[in-house]
Order: C-alpha cells, then sequence, then structure tokens
C-alpha cells in the first residue's frame, strides 16, 4: 500500500492555519483586503521563526470574515485531508476569528463549518470533529470568553477544548479558568505544551486536566517526565514537519518522536498548518519513513493510538479503529 493510501486519523490540524495560500489570497482580492506582505516571491507564506509565524498567521485570517468563508474553508480543507487518506480529523477552530467571543455570532461560524464537515462527510468520506481553541497570545480574556462560548457550544461535534499561541506567555495556570469552565461543560482537553516551553511547564500544563499535548517534544529531556507520560497514557499530537520548519528541532535526524514512542509514550501524527510548513499527512509519513525506517506496522500503531485519543463517541472510535 502507498503511504498515501494508509487510512489516518489526524488529531491536530489548526482549521484557519490548513487554509492554502491560493484561498487566502482569492478571499483578499475579493473582499479589496489588503494583506501586508505574508506572501513569499513564490506565493507562499513567509516568515522568519516563530513569532513571525503567528504574526503572519493572525494577518492571514483576517479575510476569513464571515461563516460562509469558513463553509468553504472546511470544505476545501477536508477535501485535502482526505485526498492524503485521512478519514478523520479533529481540527482546532478559534472563536477569536469566528466572532471575538460573541457567542450568536460564533453559532453562526460553528454551523456553518458543521454543515461543511457533514457535507465533506457525504462527499469525500471523511469525519471531523471540532476543538474550540484558545489563542494565548491574544490574552486572558480572549481565552476565558473562547472557553465560554465553546462551553456554550460543546455537543457531538464540538467535542474538545485547547488552547494555541505564544506558549512561553504567561504560565499555565494562568488559564486555569477556562480549562475548568470548558471541562464543567463535558469537553475533552488539550494543550499545545512542550513544543517550545520545558518540561517543568508541561507538568504545569497537564495540572491544568489535559488529556492530550499538542507536540510535548520537550518532554525528552526529562526521563521522569516521559515516564509520567508513559504511565498515565498522555497522547502526544506530534507535528515533526512543523518541528522542523519552525525550528523547534534542528533536523528529522534528532526528532525525538521515535525515542518517546520507545518508551511507551503514545505518539500520533499530524500536520498542524500544513500550507505554512509546506506538508501533507503523505509527505509526514514519507519524512518518518526516510528518517527512522518507519513500515505501515508503524504507522497502524500511530493511528490506533490517534483513534484511542479521539475526542469522539465510543461508536466513532470504533468505526475507524
Ligand atoms: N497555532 C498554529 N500553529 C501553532 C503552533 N505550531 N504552535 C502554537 N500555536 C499555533
Ligand atoms: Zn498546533
Amino acid at each position: 500500500m502507498s503511504l498515501r493510501d494508509i487510512p489516518k486519523v489526524e488529531l491536530h490540524l489548526h482549521l484557519e492555519g490548513a487554509a492554502p495560500p491560493d484561498f487566502i489570497r482569492g478571499l483578499a482580492a475579493e473582499k479589496r483586503i489588503r494583506l501586508d506582505g505574508i506572501f513569499d516571491a513564490d506565493g507562499g507564506y513567509e516568515f522568519r521563526d516563530f513569532a513571525h509565524f503567528l504574526r503572519q498567521y493572525d494577518e492571514a485570517c483576517t479575510v476569513l470574515t464571515g461563516p460562509e468563508e469558513f463553509y468553504r474553508l472546511t470544505r476545501a480543507v477536508l477535501a485535502e485531508s482526505a485526498f492524503h487518506g485521512v478519514i478523520y480529523t479533529e481540527a482546532f477552530l478559534s472563536p477569536d476569528f469566528c466572532g471575538g467571543g460573541d457567542l450568536s455570532a460564533w453559532r453562526d461560524y460553528l454551523a456553518a463549518i458543521q454543515q461543511a464537515a457533514s457535507d465533506a462527510e457525504r462527499d469525500d468520506g471523511i469525519v471531523m470533529r471540532g476543538i474550540a481553541t484558545a489563542v494565548r497570545h491574544h490574552g486572558r480574556d480572549a481565552c476565558r470568553k473562547a472557553a465560554r462560548v465553546a462551553a456554550e457550544t460543546a455537543g457531538d461535534f464540538l467535542t474538545g477544548f485547547g488552547m494555541a499561541g505564544a506558549e512561553l506567555e504567561g504560565r499555565p495556570g494562568d488559564f486555569a479558568y477556562s480549562f475548568d469552565l470548558a471541562k464543567e461543560a463535558g469537553l475533552r482537553l488539550t494543550a499545545h505544551a512542550g513544543e517550545w516551553g520545558d518540561p517543568q511547564r508541561i507538568r504545569e500544563t497537564l495540572a491544568l486536566g489535559v488529556e492530550r499535548l499538542g507536540h510535548g517534544i520537550r518532554a525528552i529531556e526529562d526521563p521522569r517526565l516521559v515516564d509520567d507520560l508513559a504511565d498515565r497514557g498522555i497522547t502526544l499530537e506530534v507535528c515533526p514537519g512543523s518541528n522542523v520548519v519552525l525550528q523547534a528541532v534542528d533536523n528529522w535526524d534528532v526528532h525525538p518522536i521515535e525515542r518517546l514512542r520507545d518508551a511507551g509514550v503514545p505518539v500520533t501524527i499530524s500536520t498542524d498548518d500544513p500550507p505554512f510548513f509546506h506538508t501533507t499527512m503523505t509527505a509526514e509519513y514519507e519524512n518518518l519513513q526516510r528518517t527512522f525506517g518507519w513500515q505501515e506496522a508503524d504507522f497502524r500503531d500511530t493511528n490506533i493510538a490517534a483513534a484511542n485519543a479521539a475526542f469522539c463517541d465510543t461508536a466513532t472510535r470504533d468505526a475507524i479503529l
């Protein structure tokens, strides 16, 4: 079986971050919005480092001005994921870009995204669930608003709450209120941690009650933390291509995904923001095969780990296993 054809489960995909540059350029032209220097000479996204990436990302999102744009975005993103063999995906949706914390606006955006997901399930055979995601560098108040609207709309489609953005701003405990609120509403929890933050920050993030970690790769620096993650079955949403491009690791050869896996930590494979990092799920698998010699059985294990950690009901999970 070709790597593209392997049925894949992806747990870490930012919906806005998956917008192809042509899609963003097209919307900007339609709406006569001037985008400030986010594209390189080849038409791809341009950024120098992680901080610059976050600014460019926010700028690109300024053209996503209504539910209709999110319907079109979701259809485009899911069609591309399905092309690469993804059968189930969890997408991070940021209330900050969908009405800025206004509940009635958020309901409209979410309905459009859910409609697109349902149409994609019918047409492309891919199942999607949403994780409402606070953006840390937008501040604590924005995070609380994101948690509030997420809590109001928790259900079969919106199944999780998470946090992305500039990991080193503030301490994880600053966001405990938001995570508590989301948890009380029945949302499952994940957060970006250990992409840039040290093992202590990962521990503080675990104290928020998360079941999974976005990235989590710096856990490798602390063998006791690695054992703890393995014992507790904390699943890592690993995005190796993102880590290489953003320079969270120096190169593929030194990426810790295999060492984490061999220590018993449940690792899964995702793309994060594929067009920003010039990646796809197929490309991630190809790079893991080239670097570590991973074969179909290795990918079967990561996909089973992903299905087991998915924020969906058991019937949906059993159907993708
Ligand atoms: N938002 C989108 N991609 C991200 C990443 N890799 N880290 C933190 N926040 C993000
Ligand atoms: Zn991410």
